[in-house]
């Protein structure tokens, strides 16, 4: 594949590319899609009807994007590394996989998975670490047709159990244990105990990555090494990729909302693709040969588009690394860097600002001079974070995209182009071409023209866009579609400038941002409430230099035990329901929580508090119980 024709190379070209994605989107997509491999071209590129959350592009084509990701790049690039796969421990050995080996490892997985009964439509549970199987087997999935579910390692039993059942999953693919700095994570138990609440799994594949001691249940459970072996010996290990219909559903991936349980957002097939191909080359501005390193994990929607996705669909060189920023050292990221000639980084701003604290010894000795772009996501990134990132791993050229989206997105929908559109730091600036943004006035009204603050949301449809929320439509329509009539709504704050340039602000809804990873609060309320001597709890986000926003917690509590052993017990049922992400920094143990006399928990109160801020805490005399106030912040942590 040469450099696509859609890649734009100047200010200029936005400015017109973005005028004609909305003045003809559909002659605007039509080019762009038709850069794809395809088994049969679309009758219609989209059809949409945001009222009824209805969304559909490329409508009547057939595809499989696994070709896209690797058959079409074998001809020219059959020897070039798809996957390189730094291991945690440095001196442990890396693979450098080809598009040829990385065929070959896909296709002979999709005929184990196909050989275990697995159709099109059935839905994957895949819970491994960061090594090349994981992309495997998210690729097999996608090959045969079968809709895989990716869940973080850091997820609970509990949370694993929620998923597997919520998508009827029938397979999970998973590995004995991972390694995470220091410590060695037994992922292959902690399925066999979410198992214990699931019954339509049938299957669990186990890759043996580092040899540690497993149970394997007779029938159900096969190894994966052994189960290739045996399918490649009775089987052709070519396998051709299943003819999927644009709007075939390619993946599920839970993320947490202001209301319940984890809701399943389903990505389509075509649209997707398009999408997290086009926003890779655009905003990274990705050159032929180049090595992409994202550091998100695979769990999170970062690592489906711009891990797999989109650096794979585009012939680039994506690098997966199983560790954290921090283990041995803090050098890591920078000492990987150097190794393997890194053209584009891309990682959080909770990572930056942890680096920071280090100081310059990690970075000293390093050259950081192959880098051509650095990218942030997950998080307002804060200006002195900028500005260390551009200073110190920039040597003050390199480009920083801030590049704007959601699970629910797909792709990047607001960011700069890598040198080609100004950049400004904490902003993350101007809408992909397609990308039509709204602000919106607490009366519902769009605010028009620039230097305003309101809530965001999209109100065209662009081609990633999530399609539904899986077993749920009305979901969908209730969270997204709902708030503000023909609009999509983020959940985000964001103002726009006087020169037109977006700046997100974070969500206005319960939803909290904790090192870029998102925890909804209610959620999370439910799991402290599960306690049998808590009586009710209220979660806070509040500023915390590394995380972004921490997690406070106020919690009612009616036991005998001492503070130390009840904040214990509260951490481990946060474990044992959510997982070790989303245990609160701060639990303070309260006798009431500031109420409306309507029942209704005072947030705002309880924040200010959390904050620090006593001053201002407003007015307190329409409260249930006023007098609670100053016994919160007498108490607080
Ligand atoms: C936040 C991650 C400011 C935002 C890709 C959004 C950001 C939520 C940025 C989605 C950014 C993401 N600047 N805030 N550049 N990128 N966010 O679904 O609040 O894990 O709604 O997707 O992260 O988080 P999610």
């Amino acid at each position: 594949m040469t450099t696509p024709k859609y890649k734009i190379d100047s200010f200029e070209e936005y400015n017109k590319e973005y005028k004609r994605s909305i003045e003809n989107p559909i002659e605007f997509w039509d080019d762009i899609a038709n850069d794809f491999t395809w088994h049969k071209k679309w009758d219609t590129t989209y059809e949409s009807d945001f009222s009824k959350a209805k969304t559909q592009w490329f409508i009547g084509g057939k595809l499989n994007i696994t070709e896209n990701c690797i058959d079409r790049h074998l001809t020219e690039k059959g020897e070039q590394a798809a996957i390189i796969f730094e291991p945690n421990n440095p001196n442990d050995p890396n693979q450098i996989i080809t598009y040829n080996q990385l065929h070959k490892r896909v296709c002979e997985f999709a005929n184990v998975l196909v050989n275990k009964g697995i159709k099109k439509g059935d839905r994957i549970c895949i819970y491994m670490g960061m090594i090349p199987e994981l992309a495997i087997a998210v690729l097999a999935c996608a090959r045969i047709g079968a809709i895989h579910s990716v869940i973080f390692g850091g997820f609970s039993a509990k949370s694993i159990a929620d998923r597997v059942n919520d998508a009827e999953a029938n397979c999970i693919i998973t590995c004995d244990a991972a390694n995470r700095g220091n410590k060695t994570i037994p992922l292959k138990s902690v399925v066999d105990e979410a198992l214990t609440e699931c019954s339509t799994v049938e299957t669990v594949l186990v890759y043996n990555h580092l040899n540690t001691k497993i149970q394997m249940k007779e029938g159900r459970d096969h190894d994966w090494v052994k189960t290739v072996t045996e399918v490649v010996e009775s089987r052709n290990s070519d396998f051709p990729a299943v003819s999927m219909d644009s709007e075939d559903p390619l993946f599920i991936l839970y993320t947490s909302g202001s209301t319940g349980k984890p809701k399943g957002v389903v990505h389509s097939t075509a649209g997707y693709m398009v999408w997290a191909n086009y926003t890779f080359v655009n905003v990274f501005q990705y050159q032929e040969g180049q090595t992409h390193f994202c550091t998100a994990d695979i769990g999170w929607i970062t690592g489906h588009s711009y891990i797999i996705y989109g650096p794979l669909s585009a012939g680039a060189t994506t690098l997966m690394f199983e560790g954290i920023p921090t283990w041995p050292d803090a050098g890591r990221f920078w000492e990987i860097t150097d190794k393997y000639s890194v053209d584009i980084l891309y990682t959080a701003p909770t990572a930056i600002r942890s680096l920071m604290t280090f100081g310059d010894a990690p970075i000293s000795e390093k050259n950081l001079d192959t880098l051509k772009v650095l990218g942030t996501v997950g998080e307002p990134i804060n200006e002195e974070a900028w500005q260390w990132y551009k200073g110190k791993i920039g040597h003050g050229e390199v480009p920083i995209v801030d590049t704007w989206w959601q699970t629910e997105t797909g792709g990047i929908l607001i960011s700069n182009l890598a040198g080609i559109t100004p950049e400004k730091p904490t902003f993350a600036t101007l809408p992909l071409p397609g990308v039509q943004p709204a602000l919106m006035d607490e009366n519902g009204n769009e605010l028009i023209g620039n230097d305003v603050s309101g809530n965001l949301c999209i109100k065209f449809p662009w081609p990633g866009m999530i399609r539904t929320t899986y077993g749920d439509h009305d979901r969908c329509l209730d969270t997204y579609f709902s708030a503000y009539p023909d609009k999509y709504f983020t959940g985000d704050g964001c103002l726009r400038d006087e020169n037109g340039f977006y700046r997100i602000t974070g969500r206005v809804d319960d939803v909290l941002n904790v090192s870029g990873h998102r925890i909804g609060t209610a959620e999370l309320e439910n799991a402290i409430n599960m306690h049998p001597n808590v009586v009710e709890s209220a979660i806070i986000g509040y500023p915390h230099d590394i995380k972004g926003q921490g997690i406070y917690a106020y919690v009612i509590h009616i036991g005998e035990q001492d503070q130390e052993t009840i904040k214990k017990e509260i951490l481990g049922y946060v474990t044992q329901h959510i997982g070790p992400i989303a245990k609160p920094d701060k639990i303070q143990i309260v006798s009431g929580l500031p109420k409306t006399r309507s029942g209704k928990i005072m947030r705002r109160i309880l924040r200010k508090i959390a904050e620090g801020e006593f001053q201002n805490i407003g007015d307190t005399s329409t409260l249930l119980n006023p007098e609670i106030v100053d016994d919160i912040i007498n108490g607080r942590i």
